[in-house]
């Protein structure tokens, strides 16, 4: 039996099966490039759904990493160490906002929005006790805590973790007029995804964010923005807000910003806002320690170049070009911004999980989504030669569909 098939088989004896992963075993990533344990490369083209926006073992960032290793990776909240207060500044620079609060997961970042987003609701707004109300979108996904899939509009995601927590409201996405009739005296939040990417890559109509922001201004409730996988760099720019040049009151943030290296998550906000959490009221053991914070610094100073952000504007015109050119050869239909887009292909021809095993033969790997859809993330390092093949092997998948 092969080294392959022997790690898969125990995976599968030894663990809950709440993933369905492709049969491959990797064993060493860089750049863009991973090596399975048989000695075989492929192209990542999914960069730990926009974790690795930077690349395996960036060396800028796993630099600062081990130099942190060598110094202090944990102190707990209980002292100040010497990374916080760059970390926090950092992000509240890049951010354009007062404060953060660190997490790790991008679940926990989504609760702590959800958290300060009440508690603001009853301390500064003044909403009634226990009727806060959040609005929040159809086919969204914030993460899996029991508060986050009482939310979800997803079966697989929902069924049978009840009782659900109450307070949200869930409305269409990309339609202004659904949360305007949703909102009441009581609404304290709308959260929302500035693109769905678990969903699909969809990307909401143009002007979308804007009219949010205005209608959220207008009632005087936080326009709450999950940007852990838009954000950081994989649309092209720092965040998918600022394709329309729209600000929210919070950023919800993650994924990118452990650098691939360690969970790293965090929420930014005004201190009109987020001053409502005082001491004791939040917080987690590894939220915003030593180690996180060194990597989040790398990562913070890399975006900080802008290079990631129009590398990724850049190519993502050649990846979508490519892309629409196989519009009828298979493809329906192609979403997306910068470097990631959301591929829906003919459902006659294979599912989005046979295309990933095609494109896995042929040494790309993606992940399907929702039945025929594929998402394509590459790490933003890519060469643009790379990405050319990588989308020349999915011509190549979807031409041997057609012909069987
Ligand atoms: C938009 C969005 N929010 C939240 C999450 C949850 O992040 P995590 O898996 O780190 O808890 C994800 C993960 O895919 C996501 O895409």
């Amino acid at each position: 039996m092969s080294t392959t098939q022997e790690l898969i088989d125990v995976s599968e004896r030894r663990s809950a099966h709440n993933y369905h992963p492709l049969p491959v075993v990797i064993h060493e990533a860089h750049g863009a490039w991973v090596t399975d344990v048989e000695g075989k490369r492929y192209l990542d083209c999914l960069s730990g759904y926009s974790s690795l926006n930077f690349g395996h073992s960036n060396p800028k960032i796993i630099g600062a990493a081990q130099e942190q290793l060598k110094n202090l990776t944990l102190t707990s909240r209980a002292f100040y160490h010497d990374q916080f207060a760059t970390f926090c500044a950092g992000l509240g620079d890049l951010t354009g906002k007062d404060m953060i609060l660190p997490m790790n997961t991008g679940a926990e970042a989504v609760e702590t929005a959800v958290k300060v987003a009440r508690k603001w609701g009853y301390e500064v707004k003044g909403v009634r006790p226990e009727q806060a109300n959040i609005i929040v979108m159809e086919d969204n996904f914030h993460g899996r805590t029991t508060t986050i899939v009482s939310f979800s509009t997803d079966p697989d995601a929902r069924d049978n973790f009840g009782p659900y927590t109450p307070g949200f409201r869930i409305v269409k996405y990309g339609s202004v007029e659904a949360i305007r009739e949703a909102v009441d005296a009581d609404t304290v939040a709308v959260l929302f995804e500035p693109i769905q990417g678990e969903a699909g890559v969809l990307v909401p109509p143009d002007g979308y964010l804007t009219q949010v922001r205005e209608l959220c201004t207008a009632e005087g409730i936080l326009m709450i923005a999950d940007e852990i996988q838009s954000g950081l760099g994989r649309t092209g720019k720092t965040f998918a807000c600022d394709h329309e040049g729209v600000v929210p009151d919070m950023y919800v943030l993650g994924k990118a910003l452990g650098g691939g290296v360690v969970p790293v998550s965090a929420i930014a906000a005004n201190k009109d806002i987020l001053g409502v959490i005082k001491p004791g009221q939040h917080g987690s053991t590894f939220g915003g320690n030593p180690l996180a914070c060194a990597v989040g610094n790398a990562v913070i100073e890399i975006l900080n170049t802008g290079e990631f952000q129009a590398r990724a504007a850049e190519l993502g015109e050649v990846l979508h070009a490519r892309l629409r050119e196989l519009i009828g050869h298979g493809v329906v239909t192609v979403r997306g911004r910068g470097l990631w887009a959301g591929v829906d292909i003919d459902p006659s021809l294979a599912s989005g999980r046979e295309l990933s095993k095609a494109l896995m033969a042929r040494g790309v790997l993606a992940k399907d989504t929702h039945g025929s859809t594929i998402r394509l993330a590459p790490p933003i390092v890519i060469s643009e030669e790379d990405l050319v093949w990588a989308v020349d092997q999915l011509a190549d998948a979807l031409a041997s569909f057609r012909q069987s």
